[in-house]
């Protein structure tokens, strides 16, 4: 692995930290790169009033001087607000048995059951605050980084929602949707789509229950040849694949047309080859969503997730007591009803994450600068090919 990275911090924790290793020399960065993320991420209808306490600021502790990374390891922090409300519960001082807002009973869905018993807790909380989605936090500002060394290759991204609580959007994805995109509650293309997935989610708020969805992820100026098929560890959809199943409640994941490929002929699936002198190597089609061998082709990448609803309850299901052994309902923690639209924002910042990391692995490179030259002569060896 060349872009390196290790987040610590619980959910209501002073801070979430992190060291990000292997970004070359000379990366134009300031805290306007990353913060605008943190924002999306924190968006969308339908989260709970912790995104509303937080209003989440990178702070960079070291590797960027005078507006550019100097090639050292970045430390980065994001201070939780919400720590304030929580000195006493999350104090690491040793402290007497219960703890103030123990959790004994754990949710189906979530982490607390299994983490429990792996670690030998009773008080889950010490499970949940680690296992909280609000980690991605720091995984998306180290993907606003990747984000913007990809943006200086000629790169560039966008997330939406295709579908949320079973609400589809009627609307296909361009790119002039963009704007759209980007200023929309649910981050869906349709505005239609969207006004009854609103009232999807004021149904399930009402109801105590809660809301999944699809998410997706498109990258276009890609490189092809990034990744490898030579060994299983370097192909390219795998570790995408990886990435996106490590987003807290992804639960499945497909390049391109993966599912519905399935049910038809190769000769309805596959992207005919074409080549000529003004745009060299294309396809008309892209149902492999830009990924070949687990290799990119150079064709848009396409990722697609789908996200299970929130396992936290407020109508919840039965559950027994850790403690007690009792049966008992399941925990309601302060909680969204969904969480769609911040997870394709964080489905895109991690699979730039896994690009970054595919260009410095492919290119090297201890400054910008020659990473750039280096792509720029590839790009033109491709042509030629
Ligand atoms: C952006 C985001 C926000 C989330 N918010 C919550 C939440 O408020 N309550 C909750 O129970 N789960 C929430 N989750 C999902 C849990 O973190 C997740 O289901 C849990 O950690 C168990 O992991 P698993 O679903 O991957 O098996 C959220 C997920 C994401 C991506």
């Amino acid at each position: 692995m060349n872009l390196r990275f290790l987040s610590a911090g619980e959910s209501h924790g002073p801070q979430l930290t992190a060291v990000v290793d292997g970004l070359p020399a000379g990366l134009p960065l300031s805290v306007d790169d990353v913060n605008p993320w943190l924002k999306k991420r924190q968006g969308g209808y339908g989260r709970g009033r912790r995104m509303a306490i937080e209003a989440d600021q990178i702070i960079f502790a070291a590797g960027v001087r005078g507006g550019r990374t100097t090639g050292a390891p970045l430390a980065l922090i994001i201070e939780n607000r919400d720590w304030q409300n929580w000195t006493e519960i999350m104090d690491p001082a040793a402290g007497n048995w219960p703890r103030r807002k123990a959790l004994t009973t754990p949710r189906p869905g979530h982490a607390d059951l299994s983490g429990g018993v792996k670690y030998g807790h009773k008080d889950l909380r010490d499970v949940l605050e680690r296992a909280s989605a609000r980690e991605t936090a720091m995984r998306v500002a180290v993907g606003a980084i990747a984000h913007k060394l990809l943006g200086e290759l000629g790169v560039e991204s966008i997330s939406y929602v295709p579908m949320l609580g079973g609400v589809e959007s009627g609307v296909a994805f361009s790119w002039e949707l963009r704007e759209r995109i980007e200023n929309s509650p649910l981050r869906m293309t349709d505005p239609a789509a969207e006004a009854r997935a609103i009232t999807a989610i004021d149904a399930a708020k009402a109801a105590g229950d809660t809301l999944g969805g699809l998410l997706e992820t498109r990258f276009r100026g890609l490189i092809p040849g990034l990744g490898s098929y030579v060994q299983y560890d370097r192909k390219l959809d795998g570790r995408i694949a990886q990435m996106a199943l490590s987003i807290p409640a992804v639960k499945g994941v497909e390049i391109g047309e993966a599912f519905a490929a399935a049910a038809k002929p190769g000769s309805e699936v596959h992207d005919a080859i074409y080549r000529s002198e003004e745009r060299g190597w294309y396809r008309r089609s892209n149902r492999a969503g830009g990924l070949e061998g687990g290799m990119t082709n150079g064709e848009e990448l396409v990722v697609r997730a789908a996200l299970k609803p929130i396992a936290t309850l407020m109508r919840p299901l039965p559950s027994v007591d850790v403690v007690s052994h009792q049966m008992a309902d399941a925990a309601r923690e302060r909680s969204d009803v969904t969480a769609v639209p911040a997870a394709s924002v964080i489905l895109e910042a991690l699979t730039a994450i896994v690009l970054a990391d595919a260009y410095l692995e492919k290119f090297g490179g201890d400054t910008l600068a020659e990473l750039r030259e280096r792509v720029a002569a590839y790009r033109e060896r491709v042509r030629e090919y």
